[in-house]
Protein backbone atom coordinates (compact mmCIF):
# COMPACT_ATOMS: atom_id res chain seq x y z
CA UNK A 1 0.00 0.00 0.00
CA UNK A 2 1.53 3.43 -0.78
CA UNK A 3 2.20 5.51 1.76
CA UNK A 4 0.06 8.06 0.23
CA UNK A 5 -3.48 6.56 0.47
CA UNK A 6 -4.95 6.09 3.93
CA UNK A 7 -4.48 3.53 6.24
CA UNK A 8 -7.71 1.20 6.00
CA UNK A 9 -6.91 -2.15 7.42
CA UNK A 10 -7.91 -1.72 10.62
CA UNK A 11 -11.60 -0.97 9.52
CA UNK A 12 -14.03 -3.54 9.82
CA UNK A 13 -14.45 -6.06 5.94
CA UNK A 14 -17.72 -3.65 4.81
CA UNK A 15 -16.49 -0.77 5.95
CA UNK A 16 -12.99 -1.56 3.45
CA UNK A 17 -15.48 -2.64 1.22
CA UNK A 18 -17.04 0.11 0.82
CA UNK A 19 -14.07 2.31 1.08
CA UNK A 20 -12.61 0.67 -2.15
CA UNK A 21 -15.75 0.12 -3.75
CA UNK A 22 -15.53 4.27 -3.95
CA UNK A 23 -11.81 4.27 -4.74
CA UNK A 24 -12.48 2.12 -7.72
CA UNK A 25 -15.59 3.71 -9.16
CA UNK A 26 -13.86 6.89 -9.10
CA UNK A 27 -10.94 6.36 -10.60
CA UNK A 28 -12.08 4.14 -13.38
CA UNK A 29 -15.59 6.37 -14.06
CA UNK A 30 -15.13 9.84 -12.26
CA UNK A 31 -10.98 10.74 -12.91
CA UNK A 32 -10.73 10.54 -16.63
CA UNK A 33 -13.83 12.86 -17.68
CA UNK A 34 -13.08 15.21 -14.01
CA UNK A 35 -11.36 17.58 -16.48
CA UNK A 36 -13.89 17.94 -19.38
CA UNK A 37 -16.88 18.39 -16.46
CA UNK A 38 -15.05 21.08 -15.38
CA UNK A 39 -13.71 22.69 -18.81
CA UNK A 40 -17.74 22.67 -20.18
CA UNK A 41 -19.06 23.45 -16.32
CA UNK A 42 -20.79 20.10 -17.04
CA UNK A 43 -22.62 18.01 -13.91
CA UNK A 44 -21.55 14.48 -14.37
CA UNK A 45 -25.21 13.26 -14.78
CA UNK A 46 -25.04 9.71 -15.34
CA UNK A 47 -21.95 9.37 -13.24
CA UNK A 48 -24.47 10.79 -10.57
CA UNK A 49 -27.13 8.42 -11.65
CA UNK A 50 -24.64 5.12 -11.14
CA UNK A 51 -23.29 7.21 -7.67
CA UNK A 52 -27.26 6.47 -6.32
CA UNK A 53 -27.53 3.14 -7.96
CA UNK A 54 -24.26 2.25 -5.57
CA UNK A 55 -26.66 3.90 -2.33
CA UNK A 56 -23.67 7.12 -2.15
CA UNK A 57 -26.74 9.63 -1.81
CA UNK A 58 -27.82 7.56 1.02
CA UNK A 59 -24.52 7.66 2.99
CA UNK A 60 -25.80 8.95 6.35
CA UNK A 61 -29.29 8.11 6.22
CA UNK A 62 -30.01 5.81 8.26
CA UNK A 63 -30.81 1.89 6.94
CA UNK A 64 -34.60 2.31 8.46
CA UNK A 65 -34.97 4.82 5.45
CA UNK A 66 -33.19 3.13 2.75
CA UNK A 67 -29.83 4.47 3.01
CA UNK A 68 -26.48 2.82 3.75
CA UNK A 69 -26.01 4.36 7.30
CA UNK A 70 -22.45 5.10 7.12
CA UNK A 71 -20.37 5.84 10.24
CA UNK A 72 -18.63 8.75 10.09
CA UNK A 73 -14.96 7.63 9.45
CA UNK A 74 -16.10 5.71 6.87
CA UNK A 75 -18.28 8.22 4.84
CA UNK A 76 -15.65 10.52 5.36
CA UNK A 77 -13.10 8.10 4.11
CA UNK A 78 -15.54 7.63 0.71
CA UNK A 79 -15.66 11.49 0.29
CA UNK A 80 -11.86 11.49 0.14
CA UNK A 81 -12.08 8.97 -2.51
CA UNK A 82 -14.48 11.08 -4.63
CA UNK A 83 -12.50 14.12 -4.05
CA UNK A 84 -9.44 12.26 -5.41
CA UNK A 85 -11.08 11.81 -8.86
CA UNK A 86 -13.10 15.51 -8.51
CA UNK A 87 -13.68 17.77 -5.72
CA UNK A 88 -17.47 19.01 -7.56
CA UNK A 89 -18.41 15.45 -7.07
CA UNK A 90 -17.21 14.92 -3.93
CA UNK A 91 -18.98 18.43 -2.76
CA UNK A 92 -22.59 17.71 -3.94
CA UNK A 93 -22.19 14.47 -2.13
CA UNK A 94 -21.48 16.37 1.05
CA UNK A 95 -23.51 18.99 1.13
CA UNK A 96 -26.45 16.73 0.22
CA UNK A 97 -25.78 13.87 3.44
CA UNK A 98 -23.97 15.98 5.65
CA UNK A 99 -26.10 19.06 6.08
CA UNK A 100 -29.69 18.20 4.50
CA UNK A 101 -29.87 14.54 5.35
CA UNK A 102 -28.12 14.84 8.97
CA UNK A 103 -30.79 17.84 9.66
CA UNK A 104 -33.54 15.81 8.82
CA UNK A 105 -32.74 12.90 10.51
CA UNK A 106 -31.61 14.99 13.90
CA UNK A 107 -34.88 17.21 14.10
CA UNK A 108 -37.86 15.71 11.31
CA UNK A 109 -41.17 14.83 11.96
CA UNK A 110 -41.77 11.12 11.27
CA UNK A 111 -43.90 12.68 8.33
CA UNK A 112 -41.01 14.29 7.22
CA UNK A 113 -38.59 11.66 7.28
CA UNK A 114 -40.96 8.91 5.67
CA UNK A 115 -41.59 11.46 2.84
CA UNK A 116 -37.52 12.93 1.96
CA UNK A 117 -34.84 10.31 3.32
CA UNK A 118 -36.16 7.36 1.34
CA UNK A 119 -36.17 9.20 -1.87
CA UNK A 120 -32.84 11.48 -0.71
CA UNK A 121 -31.54 8.07 -0.08
CA UNK A 122 -31.98 6.52 -3.84
CA UNK A 123 -30.66 10.34 -4.75
CA UNK A 124 -34.45 10.81 -6.61
CA UNK A 125 -34.01 13.58 -4.32
CA UNK A 126 -31.12 16.09 -4.38
CA UNK A 127 -30.82 18.61 -1.49
CA UNK A 128 -28.92 22.04 -0.55
CA UNK A 129 -28.74 23.30 2.17
CA UNK A 130 -28.89 27.69 1.93
CA UNK A 131 -28.02 29.79 4.56
CA UNK A 132 -26.21 32.15 3.24
CA UNK A 133 -27.00 35.98 1.58
CA UNK A 134 -25.20 38.92 0.13
CA UNK A 135 -25.46 40.38 3.49
CA UNK A 136 -24.83 37.10 5.69
CA UNK A 137 -21.28 35.04 5.02
CA UNK A 138 -19.46 34.83 7.92
CA UNK A 139 -21.75 36.38 10.11
CA UNK A 140 -24.15 33.82 9.58
CA UNK A 141 -26.51 35.42 11.96
CA UNK A 142 -27.53 38.36 9.73
CA UNK A 143 -29.67 36.37 8.04
CA UNK A 144 -32.67 38.84 6.20
CA UNK A 145 -34.23 36.24 3.87
CA UNK A 146 -38.27 35.91 5.91
CA UNK A 147 -40.79 33.70 6.91
CA UNK A 148 -43.71 35.17 7.94
CA UNK A 149 -47.22 33.81 9.51
CA UNK A 150 -50.45 34.28 7.63
CA UNK A 151 -52.90 32.11 9.12
CA UNK A 152 -51.69 28.40 9.34
CA UNK A 153 -49.32 28.99 6.49
CA UNK A 154 -45.69 30.83 6.34
CA UNK A 155 -45.25 33.36 3.30
CA UNK A 156 -41.48 33.47 2.67
CA UNK A 157 -39.37 36.31 1.12
CA UNK A 158 -36.18 36.95 0.14
CA UNK A 159 -32.55 35.80 -1.48
CA UNK A 160 -29.97 33.29 -0.91
CA UNK A 161 -26.41 33.42 -1.87
CA UNK A 162 -23.90 30.83 -3.19
CA UNK A 163 -25.96 27.53 -2.85
CA UNK A 164 -23.76 24.25 -3.54
CA UNK A 165 -26.51 22.33 -5.62
CA UNK A 166 -28.90 25.36 -6.07
CA UNK A 167 -29.40 25.01 -10.10
CA UNK A 168 -30.94 21.27 -9.59
CA UNK A 169 -31.74 20.67 -5.91
CA UNK A 170 -35.62 19.37 -5.32
CA UNK A 171 -35.44 20.48 -1.93
CA UNK A 172 -33.70 23.32 -0.22
CA UNK A 173 -33.13 23.30 3.46
CA UNK A 174 -33.18 26.77 4.21
CA UNK A 175 -32.48 28.98 7.14
CA UNK A 176 -35.01 32.26 7.30
CA UNK A 177 -35.82 34.78 9.92
CA UNK A 178 -39.18 34.13 11.61
CA UNK A 179 -38.92 36.88 14.58
CA UNK A 180 -40.35 40.50 13.78
CA UNK A 181 -38.79 43.47 12.75
CA UNK A 182 -40.40 44.98 16.47
CA UNK A 183 -38.49 42.50 18.28
CA UNK A 184 -35.52 41.34 16.66
CA UNK A 185 -33.93 37.71 18.72
CA UNK A 186 -30.70 37.52 17.29
CA UNK A 187 -30.05 34.13 16.61
CA UNK A 188 -32.64 32.27 18.23
CA UNK A 189 -35.52 34.62 15.64
CA UNK A 190 -34.44 31.99 13.02
CA UNK A 191 -36.01 28.72 11.50
CA UNK A 192 -34.85 26.17 9.23
CA UNK A 193 -37.83 25.18 6.20
CA UNK A 194 -38.01 22.34 4.29
CA UNK A 195 -38.39 24.56 0.89
CA UNK A 196 -39.40 22.19 -2.31
CA UNK A 197 -38.12 23.98 -5.25
CA UNK A 198 -40.76 23.23 -7.34
CA UNK A 199 -43.14 25.52 -4.92
CA UNK A 200 -44.23 28.52 -6.70
CA UNK A 201 -41.98 31.45 -6.43
CA UNK A 202 -38.76 29.61 -5.77
CA UNK A 203 -36.69 30.80 -8.45
CA UNK A 204 -32.83 29.88 -8.80
CA UNK A 205 -30.76 31.99 -10.68
CA UNK A 206 -28.30 31.06 -13.31
CA UNK A 207 -25.15 29.40 -12.06
CA UNK A 208 -21.93 31.63 -10.89
CA UNK A 209 -19.13 31.44 -13.36
CA UNK A 210 -16.67 30.22 -10.30
CA UNK A 211 -12.23 30.38 -10.02
CA UNK A 212 -12.99 25.95 -9.41
CA UNK A 213 -15.66 23.41 -9.01
CA UNK A 214 -16.52 24.31 -12.07
CA UNK A 215 -19.10 21.25 -13.13
CA UNK A 216 -21.01 21.88 -9.40
CA UNK A 217 -24.19 24.40 -9.77
CA UNK A 218 -23.45 27.15 -6.97
CA UNK A 219 -26.66 29.66 -7.70
CA UNK A 220 -28.94 32.34 -5.88
CA UNK A 221 -32.00 31.34 -4.50
CA UNK A 222 -34.75 34.07 -4.37
CA UNK A 223 -38.34 33.78 -2.71
CA UNK A 224 -41.05 35.45 -4.08
CA UNK A 225 -44.00 35.43 -1.55
CA UNK A 226 -43.21 31.24 -1.11
CA UNK A 227 -46.50 30.09 0.51
CA UNK A 228 -45.85 26.46 2.66
CA UNK A 229 -47.67 25.46 5.44
CA UNK A 230 -46.44 24.41 9.02
CA UNK A 231 -45.65 20.89 8.04
CA UNK A 232 -42.82 22.61 6.13
CA UNK A 233 -41.07 23.71 9.41
CA UNK A 234 -37.94 21.47 10.47
CA UNK A 235 -37.61 21.01 14.35
CA UNK A 236 -38.51 23.71 16.87
CA UNK A 237 -39.30 27.92 15.93
CA UNK A 238 -36.43 29.89 16.67
CA UNK A 239 -34.08 26.98 16.70
CA UNK A 240 -32.72 27.08 13.33
CA UNK A 241 -29.45 28.56 13.76
CA UNK A 242 -28.47 26.21 16.32
CA UNK A 243 -29.11 23.47 13.99
CA UNK A 244 -27.21 24.66 11.37
CA UNK A 245 -24.07 25.44 13.38
CA UNK A 246 -24.52 21.59 14.92
CA UNK A 247 -25.16 20.50 11.38
CA UNK A 248 -21.57 22.38 10.34
CA UNK A 249 -19.45 20.17 11.72
CA UNK A 250 -20.02 17.54 10.11
CA UNK A 251 -20.10 19.59 7.12
CA UNK A 252 -16.81 20.89 7.82
CA UNK A 253 -15.32 17.39 8.45
CA UNK A 254 -16.97 16.76 4.74
CA UNK A 255 -15.09 19.63 3.47
CA UNK A 256 -11.53 18.28 5.37
CA UNK A 257 -12.40 15.13 3.37
CA UNK A 258 -12.74 16.97 0.04
CA UNK A 259 -9.41 18.88 0.61
CA UNK A 260 -7.40 15.81 1.50
CA UNK A 261 -8.49 14.30 -1.74
CA UNK A 262 -7.44 17.00 -3.60
CA UNK A 263 -4.40 17.77 -2.42
CA UNK A 264 -3.87 13.39 -2.35
CA UNK A 265 -4.46 13.72 -6.55
CA UNK A 266 -2.04 16.71 -6.28
CA UNK A 267 0.71 14.79 -4.81
CA UNK A 268 -0.12 11.54 -6.51
CA UNK A 269 0.74 13.55 -10.06
CA UNK A 270 3.91 15.35 -8.85
CA UNK A 271 5.44 12.13 -7.71
CA UNK A 272 4.72 10.56 -11.02
CA UNK A 273 5.60 13.59 -12.98
CA UNK A 274 8.65 13.66 -10.82
CA UNK A 275 9.87 10.23 -11.96
CA UNK A 276 9.18 11.46 -15.65
CA UNK A 277 10.34 14.47 -16.37
CA UNK A 278 13.94 14.80 -17.24
CA UNK A 279 16.75 17.88 -16.49
CA UNK A 280 20.18 18.68 -16.03
CA UNK A 281 20.37 14.72 -17.58
CA UNK A 282 18.02 12.94 -14.56
CA UNK A 283 14.85 12.57 -13.56
CA UNK A 284 14.25 15.44 -11.11
CA UNK A 285 12.77 13.12 -8.25
CA UNK A 286 16.50 12.79 -8.17
CA UNK A 287 17.16 16.18 -7.13
CA UNK A 288 16.27 16.96 -2.81
CA UNK A 289 14.75 20.59 -3.84
CA UNK A 290 12.17 17.92 -5.31
CA UNK A 291 12.08 15.24 -2.99
CA UNK A 292 11.86 17.59 0.09
CA UNK A 293 8.41 18.87 -1.15
CA UNK A 294 7.27 15.55 -1.90
CA UNK A 295 8.22 14.55 1.37
CA UNK A 296 6.06 17.92 3.07
CA UNK A 297 3.90 17.47 1.06
CA UNK A 298 2.38 13.52 2.37
CA UNK A 299 3.25 14.40 5.63
CA UNK A 300 1.20 17.69 5.68
CA UNK A 301 -1.85 14.94 3.94
CA UNK A 302 -1.23 12.43 6.57
CA UNK A 303 -1.27 14.30 9.57
CA UNK A 304 -4.54 16.29 7.96
CA UNK A 305 -6.24 12.81 7.74
CA UNK A 306 -4.92 11.78 10.99
CA UNK A 307 -6.96 14.96 12.82
CA UNK A 308 -9.86 14.44 10.82
CA UNK A 309 -10.15 10.29 11.80
CA UNK A 310 -9.52 11.27 15.53
CA UNK A 311 -12.57 13.69 15.18
CA UNK A 312 -14.57 11.03 13.47
CA UNK A 313 -13.87 8.55 16.40
CA UNK A 314 -15.26 11.13 18.76
CA UNK A 315 -18.15 11.86 16.69
CA UNK A 316 -19.06 7.79 16.62
CA UNK A 317 -18.41 8.44 20.82
CA UNK A 318 -21.15 10.62 21.10
CA UNK A 319 -19.19 14.18 21.64
CA UNK A 320 -19.23 16.91 20.61
CA UNK A 321 -16.96 17.97 18.29
CA UNK A 322 -17.02 21.54 17.40
CA UNK A 323 -13.74 22.81 17.64
CA UNK A 324 -12.21 19.22 16.49
CA UNK A 325 -14.23 20.14 13.05
CA UNK A 326 -12.67 23.02 12.84
CA UNK A 327 -9.40 22.18 13.56
CA UNK A 328 -9.60 19.88 11.19
CA UNK A 329 -11.23 21.74 8.38
CA UNK A 330 -8.35 24.67 8.89
CA UNK A 331 -5.43 22.53 9.31
CA UNK A 332 -6.69 20.05 6.01
CA UNK A 333 -7.82 22.82 3.76
CA UNK A 334 -4.94 25.26 4.03
CA UNK A 335 -2.44 21.99 3.94
CA UNK A 336 -4.42 21.53 0.71
CA UNK A 337 -3.32 24.68 -0.51
CA UNK A 338 -0.65 24.33 -0.20
CA UNK A 339 0.03 21.05 -1.27
CA UNK A 340 -1.93 22.08 -4.40
CA UNK A 341 0.36 25.04 -5.14
CA UNK A 342 3.50 23.06 -4.61
CA UNK A 343 2.57 20.62 -7.22
CA UNK A 344 2.32 22.88 -9.30
CA UNK A 345 5.72 24.07 -8.97
CA UNK A 346 6.69 20.62 -9.33
CA UNK A 347 5.51 20.68 -12.83
CA UNK A 348 7.07 23.48 -13.43
CA UNK A 349 5.49 25.55 -16.54
CA UNK A 350 3.49 22.67 -17.22
CA UNK A 351 1.78 23.32 -14.24
CA UNK A 352 0.51 26.62 -15.52
CA UNK A 353 -1.18 25.04 -18.22
CA UNK A 354 -4.66 23.96 -18.54
CA UNK A 355 -3.61 20.90 -20.03
CA UNK A 356 -2.23 19.55 -16.61
CA UNK A 357 -4.39 18.47 -14.07
CA UNK A 358 -2.34 20.06 -11.25
CA UNK A 359 -4.29 23.73 -12.27
CA UNK A 360 -8.06 22.35 -11.65
CA UNK A 361 -6.43 20.65 -8.45
CA UNK A 362 -4.78 24.79 -7.20
CA UNK A 363 -7.94 26.25 -8.14
CA UNK A 364 -10.48 22.82 -6.53
CA UNK A 365 -8.43 23.57 -3.38
CA UNK A 366 -9.37 27.12 -3.30
CA UNK A 367 -12.94 27.34 -2.12
CA UNK A 368 -12.33 24.30 0.86
CA UNK A 369 -10.61 27.09 2.84
CA UNK A 370 -14.38 29.56 2.33
CA UNK A 371 -16.97 27.44 2.05
CA UNK A 372 -18.74 26.59 5.02
CA UNK A 373 -16.65 28.76 7.41
CA UNK A 374 -13.42 30.40 6.35
CA UNK A 375 -10.53 29.78 7.67
CA UNK A 376 -10.81 32.71 9.90
CA UNK A 377 -13.89 31.78 11.21
CA UNK A 378 -12.59 27.71 12.26
CA UNK A 379 -9.85 30.25 14.18
CA UNK A 380 -12.43 32.18 15.80
CA UNK A 381 -14.22 28.98 16.69
CA UNK A 382 -11.26 26.79 18.21
CA UNK A 383 -9.93 30.01 19.98
CA UNK A 384 -13.12 30.15 21.72
CA UNK A 385 -12.87 26.43 22.97
CA UNK A 386 -9.93 27.67 24.23
CA UNK A 387 -11.52 30.12 26.19
CA UNK A 388 -14.80 28.31 27.33
CA UNK A 389 -17.86 30.88 28.92
N1 LIG B 1 -23.61 22.52 17.75
C1 LIG B 1 -24.72 22.84 18.47
N2 LIG B 1 -25.01 24.10 18.86
C2 LIG B 1 -24.13 25.06 18.51
C3 LIG B 1 -22.97 24.80 17.76
C4 LIG B 1 -22.72 23.48 17.39
N3 LIG B 1 -21.64 23.17 16.66
N4 LIG B 1 -22.30 25.95 17.59
C5 LIG B 1 -23.01 26.92 18.21
N5 LIG B 1 -24.12 26.37 18.77
C6 LIG B 1 -25.15 27.07 19.52
C7 LIG B 1 -24.53 27.89 20.65
O1 LIG B 1 -24.40 27.13 21.83
C8 LIG B 1 -25.53 29.01 20.79
O2 LIG B 1 -26.64 28.50 21.53
P1 LIG B 1 -27.38 29.35 22.70
O3 LIG B 1 -28.33 30.22 21.99
O4 LIG B 1 -28.08 28.34 23.52
O5 LIG B 1 -26.32 30.11 23.45
C9 LIG B 1 -26.01 29.24 19.37
O6 LIG B 1 -25.78 28.03 18.66
C10 LIG B 1 -25.30 30.37 18.66
O7 LIG B 1 -23.90 30.10 18.67
P2 LIG B 1 -22.82 31.25 18.73
O8 LIG B 1 -23.15 32.13 19.91
O9 LIG B 1 -21.49 30.60 18.70
O10 LIG B 1 -23.13 32.06 17.39
P3 LIG B 1 -22.31 33.22 16.76
O11 LIG B 1 -23.28 34.13 16.09
O12 LIG B 1 -21.39 33.83 17.76
O13 LIG B 1 -21.47 32.44 15.63
C11 LIG B 1 -19.77 32.19 13.99
C12 LIG B 1 -20.40 33.07 15.08
C13 LIG B 1 -19.03 31.05 14.64
C14 LIG B 1 -18.80 33.10 13.24
C15 LIG B 1 -20.89 31.63 13.06
O14 LIG B 1 -21.68 32.69 12.59
C16 LIG B 1 -20.31 30.88 11.89
O15 LIG B 1 -19.97 29.70 12.02
N6 LIG B 1 -20.22 31.54 10.71
C17 LIG B 1 -19.81 30.88 9.48
C18 LIG B 1 -21.03 30.49 8.70
C19 LIG B 1 -20.80 29.33 7.81
O16 LIG B 1 -20.09 28.40 8.14
N7 LIG B 1 -21.48 29.36 6.69
C20 LIG B 1 -21.42 28.27 5.79
C21 LIG B 1 -22.57 28.34 4.87
S1 LIG B 1 -23.09 26.75 4.33
C22 LIG B 1 -22.10 26.34 3.04
O17 LIG B 1 -21.11 26.94 2.74
C23 LIG B 1 -22.55 25.07 2.44
C24 LIG B 1 -22.26 24.91 1.03
O18 LIG B 1 -23.13 25.12 0.21
C25 LIG B 1 -20.94 24.36 0.60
Amino acid sequence: MSIIEPFISDLDESQQEIVRLAREFAQKEIAPYAADWDREKRYPEAVMRQLAELGFFGMRVPEAFGGLGLDTLTYLLVLEELATADAATSITLSVHNSLPVSMLTAHGSDAQKQRWLPAMAKGEVLAAFSLSEAGAGSDAAAVRALAVRDGDQWVLSGEKAWVTNGDRANLLVMLLRTDSPESRLGHRGMTMFLVPSDTPGVVSGKPEDKMGLRSSGTTTVALHDVRLSGEHVLGKEGEGFRYALQALDLGRMGVAAQAIGIARASLEHAVRYGAERQQFGKPIKDFQAIRFKLADMVSRISASRALLSETARAVENGMRVTERASMAKLFATESAMWVTNQAVQVYGGYGYMRDYPVERLFRDAKVTEIYEGTSEVQRIVIARGLYPK
